[in-house]
C-alpha cells in the first residue's frame, strides 16, 4: 500500500546515511592528506573517497599550505579532477612516487586489499607499486575477516578471447561475472573488460594472485597484497590508523 509518510521516512534515513558516509570518507582523506609534504610527487588514487583527497590537496596548494607538488592520476576522472583542482599532472615515468593514496575495497587483519570496484585497478597497481610510501583510506564497512568475503575480485582482460579467459578463471573456482555499465560491458580506462570474481571462502591469496596473473587474457587483478604501508579506517567518530609495525 502507498504510505507517503514511511516511503518519507525511509527516503529521510537513507539520505541521512549517506550524508554521515560521506562525512566519513571526507574525514578519512583528510587524515590521509597530512601525510604529503611540499617537494612530492603524488599518486592519486580513484574513488568517492579519493575525490575529498584530490579536493583537499588542491586546497591546500591554493591556501600555500604545499608548494611544488606534482601527481600522477589512477584514472581519467582522478586525472580530469585534479587538473580542476589546479594540481600540476605528470604521465607516470621512471620518477619514483614520493607517496600514494587511494581508497579501496576490502581490508583483511593482514592489510591485504581488494581495490578496483571503481575498475581502475590495473592503473592503481601500476603507479602505487612505483611508490615508495603507500597509503589506503576507507570507512569501516570495508573491513572483513577475508578477501573475497563481501566484494569480488576484479580481474582486467582483454576483449579478445573473453569466453576462454573466463572459462579458466572458472577453474580457478572463481565465479567470473563481466562487469555492466548502463547494461553494456564496462571498459576500462585502458579499453579491457572487467571480470568481478567472486570467492566462495577463503583462500591462499599469495597463490590465487600467481594463478590468476599467468592466465592469457588477463591484464591485472585487484589483489593488492602486501603492498599498504599505512590504513586509515573511519570508524564513527575515530580515525584509526594501522601499520604494518601493527602486524
Ligand atoms: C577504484 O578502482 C577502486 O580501487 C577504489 O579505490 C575503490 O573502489 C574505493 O572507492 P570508494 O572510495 O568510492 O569506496
Amino acid at each position: 500500500m502507498y504510505e507517503p509518510r514511511a516511503m518519507l521516512s525511509e527516503f529521510v534515513k537513507t539520505w541521512l546515511n549517506y550524508v554521515a558516509k560521506e562525512l566519513l570518507k571526507k574525514k578519512v582523506a583528510l587524515a590521509a592528506l597530512e601525510h604529503i609534504k611540499s617537494d612530492s610527487l603524488v599518486g592519486l588514487g580513484t574513488g568517492s573517497t579519493a575525490k575529498y583527497l584530490i579536493e583537499g590537496l588542491g586546497e591546500k596548494i591554493k591556501r600555500g599550505e604545499l608548494s611544488n607538488i606534482t601527481a600522477i592520476a589512477t584514472s581519467k576522472e582522478s586525472h580530469e579532477l585534479a587538473i580542476k583542482q589546479g594540481i600540476t599532472m605528470l604521465e607516470l615515468s621512471q620518477k619514483e612516487i614520493d607517496i600514494a593514496i587511494d581508497g579501496m575495497d576490502e581490508v583483511d587483519p593482514e592489510l591485504n586489499l581488494v581495490k578496483g570496484l571503481g575498475g581502475a585497478l590495473t592503473r592503481e597497481k601500476l603507479v602505487e607499486a612505483h611508490a615508495k610510501k603507500l597509503i589506503y583510506m576507507a570507512d569501516d564497512s570495508k573491513i572483513v575477516d577475508y578477501l573475497g568475503q563481501k566484494a569480488p575480485i576484479p580481474v582486467e582482460v582483454i576483449q579478445f578471447g573473453l569466453a576462454v579467459t573466463k572459462a579458466k578463471l572458472t577453474r580457478l573456482e572463481l565465479k567470473p561475472v563481466l562487469r555492466l555499465k548502463n547494461n553494456q560491458a564496462f571498459i576500462s580506462d585502458n579499453g579491457n573488460y572487467i571480470l568481478d570474481c567472486y570467492l566462495n571462502s577463503k583462500r591462499d591469496l599469495e597463490e590465487l594472485a600467481n594463478q590468476i596473473i599467468k592466465i592469457p587474457g588477463v591484464v591485472e587483478h585487484g589483489l593488492f597484497l602486501n603492498m599498504a604501508d599505512i590504513v586509515y579506517i573511519a570508524k564513527e567518530e575515530q580515525i584509526i590508523k594501522m601499520t604494518r609495525d601493527d602486524k
